[in-house]
């Protein structure tokens, strides 16, 4: 290979403005582009693989790229709502449907699953995360790169999966996008890092370097974490991207003093053409080593050959089954069904199941809005496709409850109250109401951090109008993150968390409000009272004066000139306490689960030896139910820190009740 064609297979060239198809396609010809990313138009993608298996010199195939990250037509519910359904079999499902409906499309390769593990609602990409849990990421993020990866790479179907963003990027400075991150060793080992471990172990095809300055050092040019973690410790063979111009972004770090720095670090360059531009020059200087060259090189051409790429560069869209298929849509509606988590059931307001039940007002902005609905990473998805909640709600129901709708608000964040009075008179006019609130999709995702986390706009007086109606309130509540949601308790008689669901949102949610399916979701993250609280999360340490009931006070409880010795010393906040709204792994349900003869064996832990914990897990409400069941551990004495709980295992288990036909719902 010339020094050009190498570089061509580090050069990942983004399809967009600014790119012309035939600058495109003449660099392809020349061995100057080895993978491209944004181009889903079949005809296109085979028109490129047929210059560079035929026309280019050496005839080797593109790396076609693209954001796979919740569904592709079919579009799946955000990650973080996968992440609540604590089900890696369905998650895996949902990643090998992706994959399958990419590849008709010519896409070889996802840049998912992203398993950075979050902590920070503030940070919009918390969207495409697990959550903030490694065991719960790894899990998760092994499934998913399964479902990419299928069987084998070189079998139709199969994409190349992307490990990402290595690493630590989810601890952004103050939940700010590309903000700093400053992680300690322990921290990044025992909490950051060990998703993408398990991910290297899986046999992950890629990894994408994180846009963060780790500890003063960008991660496109960390050769700690690219060399001698990723490639001594772990021994990964596949080849690191950087991300979207991460390299170019180390000049205003800055830790490059011009453009002419290429660590080589990560492998692959993401549209900038740092490399290009100034790998020549360097290599002329020996100020390069030509041998991380070739190595970037051939780990680029080895997953390439994986792929199977040489023998079938070109794509048949006819081998694959269709897209938005009925299968399809039936487990993104599954999924979505498993991801809701009823956080709030005052007075078992729900299920709807009452036979008195003969008129239902749905208020508020994502009632029936099939774009918002999708989520954040959406690209490919078609709102056509979508079920919106006001639409299975009347499908559901039929003409035997008269459904009154009322959008009230144009967008969550509009602030004119003018929709008010006539979302007031349904609710006065039904028998109960239910309101869809949260974020729009555009307010979570890259670059969508948000320094408040209460709901946009005018929605909480919207909820308070509504609920002075004097009817039954629901809430639904659709959004990329964790919202500061406790204002809204009081006026909430039930409050639902839907996350954003994808396509099948609508029969997901309907399901669950008339009682043909039992929540059974689970928070894949805490929820902080206030934003101040943050970050919070529930395997925190055991600080030297840890809070409990009895060491708080509230400020407004605090008498005057109380002296500072006449308060107890402890972690918490006079104005917030200590404790979150609701902590991870939390979630209601319409039944009951009893857990008994808890056993572990052996009964004393010898390091290196597994330990097995048995329990049994009866149903013991009235109707049936899926239960997670979730394995804590703590680690009560050693020579670091450990939290104060560690998720280690988890099971999604599906019990009868004692009622075989489940509900007397009103759609029986
Ligand atoms: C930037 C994002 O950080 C990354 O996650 C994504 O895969 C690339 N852009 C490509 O779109």
């Amino acid at each position: 290979m010339t020094l050009a064609e190498k570089i061509g297979q580090l050069t990942l060239v983004n399809v967009g403005p600014g790119v012309l198809p035939g600058d495109l396609r003449a660099a392809v010809r020349a061995g100057k582009a080895g993978a491209v990313l944004d181009v889903v138009d079949v005809a296109t993608v085979n028109e490129l693989q047929r210059i560079a298996a035929h026309d280019s010199r050496l005839g080797i195939p593109l790396l076609v790229g693209r954001d796979v990250i919740h569904g592709f037509k079919t579009v799946l519910p955000i990650p973080l709502g996968q992440a609540a359904a604590w089900n890696p079999e369905l998650v895996q499902q949902g990643a090998r449907m992706a994959a399958l409906e990419a590849a008709a499309s010519g896409v070889n390769w996802t840049f998912a699953p992203m398993i950075d593990i979050a902590r920070d609602p503030r940070w919009g990409r918390i969207a495409e995360s697990f959550g903030e849990d490694p065991h719960l990421a790894a899990v998760l993020g092994v499934a998913a790169i399964r479902g990419f990866q299928g069987d084998g790479l070189s079998l139709p179907g199969a994409i190349a999966a992307c490990a990402k963003h290595f690493v630590g990027y989810g601890a952004s400075e103050g939940g700010r996008d590309y903000g700093y991150v400053g992680i300690p060793e322990v921290d990044l080992r025992n909490v950051y890092m060990p998703p993408f471990r398990a991910a290297a172990d899986a046999g992950v095809a890629t990894f994408m370097a994180a846009f963060s300055d780790v500890n003063g050092v960008p991660a496109s040019g960390n050769r700690f974490l690219t060399r001698t973690v990723l490639r001594d410790e772990w021994r990964f063979p596949g080849f690191v991207v950087s991300d979207w111009d991460s390299i170019v972004d180390m000049v205003p770090a800055p830790v490059a003093n011009d453009k002419a720095r290429s660590p080589l670090s990560p492998g692959m360059e993401m549209v900038s053409t740092t490399y290009r531009d100034h790998l020549p020059g360097l290599l002329a200087a020996k100020r390069v080593d030509p041998r991380l060259l070739d190595d970037a090189v051939r780990n680029v051409l080895r997953v390439k050959m994986q792929l199977g790429l040489f023998e079938r560069p070109v794509t048949d869209p006819a081998v694959y089954p269709g897209v938005a298929s009925a299968a399809n849509l039936a487990l993104a509606r599954e999924l979505a069904t498993q991801s809701l988590v009823l956080l709030q059931n005052r007075n078992g307001v729900l299920p709807l199941a009452s036979k008195r039940l003969h008129s239902l007002a749905v208020i508020g902005p994502l009632a029936d809005d099939a774009y918002e609905q999708l989520g954040t990473w959406a690209p490919d998805g078609d709102p056509a496709l979508s079920r919106t909640p006001l639409q299975a709600i009347r499908e559901t129901v039929g003409a035997r409850v008269t459904v009154q709708h009322v959008r009230a608000m144009s967008t969550t964040r509009t602030m004119t109250t003018a929709g008010f009075s006539e979302a007031v008179a349904a609710a006065s006019g039904s028998d109960a109401a239910v309101v869809f609130l949260g974020e729009e999709s555009i307010l979570s995702g890259e670059s969508r951090s948000r320094a408040s986390i209460d709901l946009p706009g005018n929605q909480m007086d919207l909820l308070r109008a509504v609920k002075r109606a004097g009817k039954p309130v629901i809430v639904v509540i659709l959004a990329g993150r964790p919202l500061t949601i406790e204002p809204i308790l009081a006026d909430a008689d039930a409050v639902l968390y839907a996350w954003h669901p994808g396509v099948m949102a609508g029969p997901a949610i309907a399901d669950i409000l008339f009682g043909v399916e039992s929540p059974s979701g689970k928070l894949p993250v805490t929820f902080p009272r206030v934003v101040g609280q943050v970050p919070l999360y529930y395997a925190h340490r055991n600080m030297g004066k840890p809070a409990s009931q009895a060491s708080f006070l509230h400020i407004d409880d605090i008498a005057a000139r109380t002296p500072q010795t006449g308060l107890k010393n402890a972690s918490q906040y006079l104005d917030a306490g200590y404790a979150p709204l609701y902590e991870f792994g939390y979630g209601l349900s319409y039944t009951s689960y009893a857990y008994s003869g808890i056993s572990v064996e052996p009964s004393r832990a010898r390091a290196g030896l597994p330990i097995t914990v048995r329990a049994v897990v009866k149903n013991v409400g009235q109707v049936a139910g899926d239960e997670v069941a979730q394995l804590y551990v703590r680690d009560l004495v050693g020579s670091v820190t450990r939290p104060v709980r560690e998720l280690k295992g988890f099971q999604r288990i599906h019990l009868a009740g004692r009622k075989p036909g489940g509900f007397v719902s009103i759609v029986d």
